[in-house]
C-alpha cells in the first residue's frame, strides 16, 4: 500500500489542478482518527506569488497523463535504473514516449512549453521535482513547502511565495521519500517527522500528516557551496572593521564564546566565520547535529551526532560526542550548537584548558543565553547547586556574540557581551559592542551600526599576552591609528 493512502483528507476546498491530475482522489482513504472530527474547511484565499521561475510553470491537467506515461516506460521498459543515466541520456530516452504521449493527450503546445514540460519531468526523476528549480539557484536561502500548494522561499533576507506547485499532496510525499530513503531513513505514519540531509549538505526537515494539517511539508536551508566570509559580513553590514578585528583577536587568543540568537538569525555563520580565524597549527574538532561547518584549516576532525535507527536504537548524541571530543587531544573544540546536557560538558571543558571553545546557543539575548545555558546545564542531571552552576558558566564563558534577524531581513551582530565574574550569586556582564539603530530607509531597510560602547574589554589583557595589538580606536576611544592588521 501507498504511504500516502492514509493521510487526512484534502481540504475540499483546495482547488489548484489537483483533481484534473487526478490520480488521488480516487485512491485516497480517510485517517481513522480524523474521521468523526473532520478539520473545517479554511477558505481558501489564493495569495499572489510574489516570486517567480520557470519552475513555477504551471502545465495543463493533461500533462498530468504525459507524466504517467513517461513515467510508466522508465519503470517497465528500460532496463538500467533511470538515475544511471546522465541527463542527456535520460532526455534521449524519454523524448519518443513524451512526444507519443503528448500526441495521445491531444496537447499542442510552443517549443518553449514542452521544454518547461520536459524539465518539469527531469525534475521529477533526476531531482526533487518542482522545487529543484529553486534548490538550483545560489540567490535562495530556504526553500519551505507547506502543502503542495503553498511552497516558499526566502530571498534576499524576505520570505516570499512562489508560483512553484506540486501536483498533489502525493507528489511531494514522493520528494521527501526521494530524500529520506537514501539515507536510511523513513516517514511515514509512525513516523511522520524526519531530518535529513541532501547530498549537497542541505539540512532537511520533513513532516507529514496526520501531524501537518496542510499537507507533507518540507523545510530545506540551503548549503551555501561558498559560505560567507568575514568581509562578506563586513559588506552587507552584518557587522563592523572594528568589531572584525576585536572578534578575530578574540579567536586567537583562545577566548571561550558563544554566538547566540534565534532560529535562522545567523548563528552557524557566524561560527564558521569565527573558527575560520583558529590558528591552522591547532587541532579543531567539531562537532555538529547535522554538519554544516566549513572550515579550511588542515587539522579538522569532523563529527556527526546520529539520530536513532527505526528501532530507536543507536542513537550519538551531541553530549556523547563532546566527552568523545575531550578523549582526542583537541585544541579547540567547535560546537554546532548547545541543546542540553552537553551545556555541562563544554562548560567542564573550557574550564579544564579547552580555552578557545566556540558554540551557538539558541536564545533571545546575551543575558537569555546565561540562563539558557544554566538550564541546558541543569539537563546534564548533575544536581548541581544553582551557584557551582553559575560559577562555571562565569569563569568558562568569555563572550557573548548576539546575532539576530531585523525586521528588514538582514541579519546583524546586535550585541557582544563581555562575561566579567559572579557578584554575589548573579554573573556581571558588560556590553563592548552594541547596535545603535537609527532609522529605516524608504526601502525598509534597518539603518544603523554596531557601535562600541566605549567599555575596554578586560580580556584584552590576554589578548595582549598573545601578542595581539588592538588600537583602542576598536572600543571607541579617539585619536589612535587603525593600521593593525590581524
Ligand atoms: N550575516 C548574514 N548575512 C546574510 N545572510 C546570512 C547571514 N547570516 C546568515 N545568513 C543566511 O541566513 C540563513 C540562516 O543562517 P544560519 O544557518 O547561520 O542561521 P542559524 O541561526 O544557525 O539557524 P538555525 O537556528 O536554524 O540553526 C542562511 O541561509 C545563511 O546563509
Ligand atoms: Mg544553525
Amino acid at each position: 500500500m501507498s504511504l500516502f493512502s492514509k493521510r487526512a483528507p484534502k481540504p475540499a476546498s483546495n482547488n489548484h489542478g489537483e483533481a484534473a491530475e487526478g490520480v488521488m482522489a480516487a485512491t485516497q482513504t480517510t485517517l481513522a482518527s480524523g474521521d468523526d472530527d473532520p478539520k473545517p474547511d479554511l477558505p481558501e484565499v489564493e495569495p499572489e506569488p510574489l516570486f517567480t521561475t520557470t519552475g513555477g510553470y504551471k502545465p495543463p491537467p493533461e500533462f498530468a497523463a504525459v507524466r504517467r506515461k513517461v513515467q510508466q516506460h522508465l519503470v517497465n521498459d528500460m532496463k538500467a535504473p533511470a538515475r544511471a543515466l546522465n541527463p542527456t541520456e535520460l532526455r534521449r530516452e524519454i523524448l519518443p514516449v513524451f512526444n507519443e504521449a503528448l500526441l495521445e493527450a491531444n496537447l499542442a503546445v510552443s517549443r518553449n512549453e514542452r521544454e518547461l514540460m520536459m524539465n518539469l519531468i527531469m525534475d521529477d526523476i533526476l531531482g526533487y521535482g518542482p522545487i529543484q528549480p529553486l534548490l538550483n539557484r545560489d540567490d535562495i536561502n530556504e526553500v519551505m513547502v507547506n502543502g503542495p500548494n503553498r511552497v516558499y522561499v526566502e530571498y534576499q533576507g524576505r520570505l516570499m511565495l512562489t508560483d512553484v506547485k506540486f501536483a498533489d499532496d502525493d507528489h511531494v510525499m514522493r520528494v521527501i521519500e526521494r530524500i529520506v530513503a537514501p539515507l536510511g531513513r523513513r516517514i511515514d505514519e509512525s513516523s511522520p517527522m524526519v531530518d535529513a540531509r541532501l547530498p549537497d549538505g542541505s539540512r532537511v526537515n520533513a513532516i507529514i500528516p496526520p501531524l501537518s494539517l496542510v499537507g507533507p511539508c518540507i523545510t530545506i536551508r540551503k548549503f551555501k557551496k561558498t559560505p560567507l566570509t568575514i568581509d562578506d559580513l563586513i559588506a552587507n553590514g552584518s557587522l563592523t572593521p572594528e568589531f572584525a578585528q576585536f572578534i578575530e583577536a578574540a579567536v586567537v587568543a583562545r577566548l571561550n564564546i558563544i554566538v547566540s540568537g534565534g532560529t535562522g538569525s545567523g548563528k552557524t555563520t557566524l561560527l564558521n566565520v569565527l573558527s575560520s580565524y583558529i590558528p591552522s597549527d591547532e587541532r579543531i574538532i567539531t562537532i555538529e547535529d547535522a554538519a554544516e561547518l566549513q572550515l579550511n584549516q588542515d587539522h579538522v576532525v569532523r563529527l556527526e551526532a546520529r539520530p536513532p535507527n527505526i528501532e530507536g536504537k543507536g542513537a550519538v548524541t551531541i553530549r556523547d560526542l563532546v566527552i568523545n571530543s575531550l578523549r582526542m587531544r583537541p585544541d579547540r573544540i567547535v560546537v554546532g550548537e548547545v541543546r542540553g546536557g552537553e551545556a555541562l560538558d563544554m562548560l567542564q571543558a573550557m574550564n579544564t584548558g579547552h580555552d578557545g571553545s566556540i558554540t551557538t546557543a539558541h536564545s533571545n539575548s546575551p543575558r537569555d543565553t546565561l540562563s539558557r545555558i544554566e538550564t541546558m546545564t541543569l539537563m546534564a542531571g548533575m544536581d548541581l547547586p544553582l551557584r557551582a552552576i553559575r560559577q562555571q558558566i562565569a569563569s568558562a564563558i568569555d563572550l557573548i556574540v548576539h546575532v539576530e534577524r531585523l525586521r528588514d531581513g538582514s541579519r546583524r551582530v546586535v550585541q557582544c557581551s563581555e562575561v566579567l565574574g559572579m557578584e554575589g550569586d548573579m554573573i556581571v556582564m558588560q556590553d563592548i559592542f552594541v547596535f545603535k539603530q537609527t532609522g529605516i530607509d524608504d526601502k525598509g531597510r534597518v539603518i544603523g551600526r554596531l557601535e562600541p560602547t566605549g567599555l575596554r574589554p578586560r580580556a584584552i589583557d590576554r589578548i595582549e599576552a598573545a601578542g595581539l595589538h588592538l588600537p583602542p580606536n576598536v572600543f571607541g576611544a579617539a585619536g589612535y591609528t587603525t593600521s593593525w592588521k590581524g
